[in-house]
């Protein structure tokens, strides 16, 4: 039996200065090569409308596509915790229907939410959920759901009285009970302090080596979606090539009658 991820790990992780690693997933097979792999968390991002549906921004995406993708990839892993970002208006309206969103991925498989921002609503939320057993993952600096309010990709936290705020920010989410904190696009030394002043862990995407963990898109990392890659993503494989070859090898044998061969036919 494989010993689970829990938010327990997690802030054991912090609390004994030990780094841990977060990838996005979002379907079965990649989730259970990067559990085996020793992921800690898995993230089923809202990054998914980009990389695996070919929206433009995050915003398009709702919950139809985030429960098949999340019970995908809750089926493929046995040790990570699995976390699912809540999209865009599923947590925004109000709290009780927050509750049930956030509620169905529970039901889905997931051990965990991710919900993007700070003001007094997503506080409430932050509260009700942890009232109700499930565990919250914040995510502050650069939080693409709000991209049009925050007029584009811009780096955030950048003067001292920017990296204050978000501290503030940041503080606010623990009290109401989140287990651990994403810095989106935060300069190393702003995330640095405002990691070193938090009790729960924070997870760098674009914020730094100070972070408590790391997070990328998987899709980045494996070097599979090449529409943008953001500065901080760094490719460990080339798939576009490997995907390219495998189906141009396929369609010369196909075409050559090379496929199937005597090995391959009943
Ligand atoms: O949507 C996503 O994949 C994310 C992470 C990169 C933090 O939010």
């Amino acid at each position: 039996m494989v010993k689970k991820v829990t938010v327990s790990t997690i802030q054991k992780y912090k609390d004994n200065n030990e780094k841990f690693s977060v990838l996005t997933a979002y379907d079965y097979s990649t989730a259970k090569y990067i559990d085996e792999a020793g992921i800690d968390i898995v993230l089923i991002g809202d990054s998914l409308a980009m990389v695996a549906l070919g929206y433009e921004t995050t915003h398009s995406v709702g919950m139809e596509e985030m429960s098949i993708f999340t019970k995908a990839v809750a089926k493929g892993v046995q040790r990570a915790m699995v976390v699912t970002d809540m999209p865009f208006l599923s947590y925004h309206t109000d709290v009780s229907s927050a509750v049930k969103n956030c509620g169905q991925m529970i039901k889905l498989g997931a051990n965990a939410v991710k919900i993007e921002g700070f003001n007094e609503h997503i506080l409430n939320v932050i509260r009700r959920l942890v009232e109700t057993g499930i565990p919250v993952m914040g995510h502050l600096g650069f939080t693409p759901q709000f991209l049009n309010t925050l007029g584009g990709y811009k780096i955030q936290g950048k003067t001292r009285e920017a990296a204050e705020e978000i501290l503030k920010q940041a503080k606010e989410l623990e009290k109401a009970g989140v287990f651990s904190i994403v810095l989106e696009m935060v300069p190393q030394e702003s995330a640095k302090y405002i990691s070193e002043n938090l009790r729960v862990p924070t997870i760098s995407c674009g914020a730094g080596k100070y972070c408590d963990a790391q997070v990328l898109v998987s899709d980045d990392v494996f070097g599979k979606f090449s529409d943008f890659k953001p500065k901080f993503a760094r490719q460990y494989g080339d798939m576009k090539s490997l995907i390219f070859e495998c189906a141009k090898k396929f369609d010369e044998d196909v075409k050559s009658g090379n496929f199937p061969s005597e090995k391959e036919i009943f």
